[in-house]
């Protein structure tokens, strides 16, 4: 959804993730899409980059190189860095907004964004939940049906 929103926005997006993802990722909107498996992905990321969304813990030290002075990071895993060299750095929460909801809302209406998602039968809760908690989604909501 991040990648979307920020494509949609006319930013230009790079994207860590497996390579298995990389299609994925491609058709949502990233442009580049660098495997966060080789641990020469920091330099091959180049740096400047206006600002960093961290959606995978632990990995906000590791992102703060490579923004550019006066950028920007958010981190959605609450391990947003100590700030240096002008940059901004946050960590995001989920809160109830039901504008931002609505938005969302008509946006997948009218297929402006993509969320694809796994029905599943509530008996099957524990799994589902062991699948979030491992990140074994592919991208996907997984959603109980009872
Ligand atoms: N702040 C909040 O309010 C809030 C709310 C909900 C969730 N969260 C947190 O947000 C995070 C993302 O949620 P999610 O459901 O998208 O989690 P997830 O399914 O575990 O996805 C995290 C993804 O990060 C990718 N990734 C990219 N760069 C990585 C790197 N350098 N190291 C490890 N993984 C990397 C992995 O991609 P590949 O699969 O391609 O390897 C993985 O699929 C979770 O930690 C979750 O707890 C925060």
């Amino acid at each position: 959804m991040a990648i979307q929103l920020a494509a949609a926005a006319g930013v230009e997006v790079t994207a860590t993730a497996s390579p298995s993802a990389e299609e994925r990722l491609r058709s949502l909107g990233a442009a580049e899409v660098i495997d966060y498996h080789d641990p020469a992905w920091p330099a091959r990321a180049q740096g400047g980059f206006d600002a960093a969304l961290i959606a995978a813990p632990g990995t906000a030290v590791t992102a703060l190189p490579l923004i550019r002075d006066r950028g920007h990071l958010c981190s959605l895993t609450s391990d947003a860095p100590h700030p240096e060299r002008g940059i901004t750095s946050t960590n995001l929460y989920v809160r109830p907004d039901p504008a931002q909801l609505n938005r969302l809302t008509i946006d997948l209406a009218q297929g402006l964004l993509r969320l694809t998602h796994e029905p599943l039968p509530l008996t099957a809760g524990p799994v589902a939940f062991e699948r979030v908690t491992a990140g074994r989604t592919a991208g996907q909501k997984l959603v109980l049906i009872p």
